[in-house]
């Protein structure tokens, strides 16, 4: 079995180290961080070893998940001696152009927040000396979490603006059709309740039956129904247009921030 190292042991550290285990990847698994409290309980809940020393993770295992902070890469990095271990970054936003200053190749993934729940949608793009059979295992090991696309590493700001702001930007939709549910009368739980689920549904619906939009949209909207009624408010207010404007927003702030 493969042994997974992690270098920062927080939230996205915790939850994919127990799809690693739960998915049967691998159970030789090393963390470090500079938190003892966060090692002590994953120790405890997970069986896993850890260390404070970042060095050891990286002399023990083969592949390595940096998963700190990106503010605090540079100390998480510095004075690290990387050989032929596989070191993926889960930072957003730092270029690969960044993470080859300290090791000689790296991957560099942009996850989101639903991996915290097994079930992350992103993409990632790796510097040059990877053969193909390590290629492979990086997908594989990616897979464990969610639903992952290799791609060259320009079209990284806008999967961060896509699936990485995308869960942000979801969520405030639903914001809006819950106050208003709640505006009519409907108790706030089920009203939240009622929108989950709808969101959920209508992924998976799509997916599952392999429709698209425009499909669904028909479905849904029958002439002189309640759909086209509100569909007709969404046109009215260019709402494809105003979404469009956001995805642009977040895809310069990628870039602007990639550049730091
Ligand atoms: N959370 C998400 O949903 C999400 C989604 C997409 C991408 N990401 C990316 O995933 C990465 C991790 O996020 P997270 O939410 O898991 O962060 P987190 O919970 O703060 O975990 C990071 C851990 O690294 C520790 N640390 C800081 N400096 C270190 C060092 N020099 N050496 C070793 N460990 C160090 C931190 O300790 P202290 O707490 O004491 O500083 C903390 O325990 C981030 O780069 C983020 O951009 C996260």
């Amino acid at each position: 079995m493969i042994k997974v190292g992690f270098i920062g042991a927080g939230n996205m550290a915790g939850a994919m180290i127990k799809s690693l285990i739960s998915n049967n990847f691998t159970n030789s698994i090393v963390a470090s961080d500079i938190n003892e409290d966060k090692l002590k309980s994953l120790r405890n809940e997970l069986g896993i070893s850890t260390t404070t020393n970042n060095q050891e993770v990286v002399d023990s295992a083969e592949m390595i998940v940096i998963a700190v902070k990106p503010q605090h890469i540079d100390d998480a990095l510095s004075g690290i001696k990387v050989n032929e271990q596989i070191m993926i970054s889960i930072a957003a936003g730092i270029p690969l152009s960044k993470l080859l200053r300290y090791v000689p190749r790296a991957v560099r993934v942009m996850p989101n927040t639903p991996a915290l729940v097994g079930e992350m949608a992103g993409a990632y793009a790796f510097s040059e000396g990877f053969n193909e059979e390590e290629k492979k295992l990086v997908k594989e090991f990616l897979g464990v979490f969610g639903t992952v696309f290799e791609l060259e590493e320009k079209h990284i700001d806008a999967v961060t603006a896509l699936s990485g702001s995308g869960p942000g930007f979801l969520a405030y939709l639903l914001q809006g059709f819950l106050s208003k549910a709640v505006e009519l009368g409907l108790n706030k739980d089920i009203a939240y309740e009622l929108c989950l689920k709808t969101m959920k549904g209508t992924a998976e619906l799509l997916s599952r039956k392999n429709l698209n939009p425009e499909d669904l949209i028909r479905m849904v909207a029958s002439k002189g129904g309640t759909t086209e009624a509100g569909l007709k408010v969404l046109e009215e207010k260019e709402v494809q247009r105003i979404l469009g404007e956001c995805l642009e927003a977040a895809h310069k702030r990628s870039k602007e921030l990639g550049k730091n």
